[in-house]
């Protein structure tokens, strides 16, 4: 099958480099730099096998990236992967969508054969793919040529290959049964057995379903950080005993459970502010649940700050160390992690904040390059401090454990913000202390 992808970010790029195993994939980006960089075989983002997968695929002339303004040619599938940014209300920003779409249609022609799929998989609020491709191709008098679906991806960060390439299940919202079954061929091509859970659903069931499950994984999140809050005054509890044995339940399941500073990055703040809005500005709908996931999850870095003033009243002068920048290991990325506002606390505490992350090595991070000192080396981030926080669980830090973290420092106070020191031994040298733990 011929596909073009529309937006080379990490959706387009990640599912363009599996769909290369058995398709031609071209990748249309406005970025020229990062068009350059993709046919140089160059990543432009971190992802693990990336940049094997890539490389391969480039050599077989399975994959290329081009500019829109070089020819797209005949297509049998058009998947659009733009950015749906929030805007400060926390409604989604559809300007790229909706360019990207235009520009689709304008050149039609030149990518229609006898038949073409127009597909979006950027997270979008239902009833936009009706909107911005159904209602398009019915003016067009296009029914029989064009096929609609809505195809939501479920890619994390840092494991995107592995989850492309190994899905729980595939959702295909589609305008027809004709569309349907260009997708699904399309992943069975590609996945084989791995695709065999196909659901097929309604446009707007499957534009839903993305934005129900980040936001029923962010309510596991807050759920588990609510109760750690509660472990914490309950003697001889411990958060994790309580959700590993609340999971086992086979209704429940243990994953997601994890209690710590937070979920952070591009999907689970933008997709439960994406839903709140829909809900309460589309529809009139009030959002309770989703609400108070949010609330939760906005106190996690201040009750991490906390742990550390219970132990250390007065910060001011003092050096204190933050371990881990990005939002979760394995990413550079540093959208909405919590680090950054455990940052910001411990400056207005007057502490003299120094970070480190092993993927992080810039502060581009707005106006925090004041409030922090960012560093590539551990021991100097370590030295001589008072305290060190830790809010990324990086495997670096786990591997030097809690005598090698703390022997640098002055103080010998470890907040451990994501529970990964909870089974160590506790050296009598340390001064450990971790949420959802009495
Ligand atoms: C998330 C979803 O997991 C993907 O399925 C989805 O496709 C993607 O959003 C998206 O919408 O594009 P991602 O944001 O990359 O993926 O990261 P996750 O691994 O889900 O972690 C999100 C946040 O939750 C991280 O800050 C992580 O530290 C936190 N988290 C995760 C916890 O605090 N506890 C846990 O138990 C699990």
């Amino acid at each position: 099958m011929n596909v073009l992808i529309i937006g080379a970010g990490y959706v387009g790029l990640s599912m363009g480099v599996v769909l290369a195993k058995s398709h031609v994939v071209t990748l249309v980006d406005i970025d020229e730099s990062k068009v350059a960089m993709i046919n140089r075989k160059e990543s432009p983002i971190h992802e693990r096998d990336m940049d094997d997968l890539l490389a391969d695929a480039v050599s077989r002339n399975k994959i290329r990236a081009i500019t829109p303004a070089e020819p797209f040619g005949r297509q049998n599938l058009v998947l659009i992967c733009v950015g749906t940014p929030s805007m400060e209300d926390g409604s989604v920003d559809l300007s790229y969508v909706n360019k990207a779409t235009d520009m689709v249609f304008e050149r039609i022609e030149e990518i229609l054969d006898d038949y073409c799929v127009i597909g979006i998989k950027s997270t979008v609020p239902p009833g936009t793919t009706r909107k911005f491709v159904s209602e398009k191709v019915a003016r067009m008098g296009y029914m029989d040529k064009l096929g609609v679906v809505f195809n939501p991806e479920f890619l994390r960060e840092g494991s995107a290959i592995a989850d492309a390439t190994n899905p729980d299940r595939i959702i295909i919202g589609a305008s027809d049964y004709k569309a349907s079954q260009v997708l699904k061929k399309l992943y069975q091509e590609v996945l084989g057995d791995a695709a065999n859970n196909v659901i097929v659903i309604s446009l707007e069931s499957a534009e839903l379903c993305k934005y129900v499950n980040n936001a029923f994984l962010a309510t596991k999140i807050s759920f588990a950080n609510e109760i750690a809050n509660i472990t914490e005054r309950v003697s001889g509890a411990d958060i994790d005993e309580v959700m590993r044995a609340v999971g086992e339940d086979s209704r429940i399941s243990p994953k997601f459970f994890g209690s710590g500073a937070g979920y952070g990055g591009s999907c689970f703040p933008k997709d439960v502010a994406g839903l709140i809005s829909f809900a309460e500005k589309n529809l009139g709908i009030a959002t309770h649940v989703l609400r108070a996931i949010q609330l939760v999850n906005s106190e996690r870095p201040a009750r991490i700050v906390n742990l550390l003033l219970e132990e250390l009243p007065s910060l001011k002068g003092k050096k204190v160390s933050v371990l881990g920048l990005a939002f979760k290991p394995g990413t550079d990325d540093t959208r909405e992690s919590p680090a950054l506002k455990i940052i910001d606390l411990l400056h207005e505490h007057g502490a003299e904040v120094w970070a480190h992350d092993p993927l992080v090595h810039e502060m581009d991070l707005g106006n925090l390059a004041k409030k922090a000192q960012l560093t590539d080396n551990l021991e100097e981030c370590l030295n001589n401090s008072a305290a060190c926080v830790l809010v990324t669980e990086w495997e670096e830090y786990i591997q030097r454990g809690l005598a090698g973290l703390t022997e640098l420092m002055q103080g010998n106070l470890l907040i451990d913000g994501r529970r990964v020191f909870t089974d160590a031994e506790i050296p009598e040298s340390v001064s450990y202390r971790t949420i959802g733990q009495s």
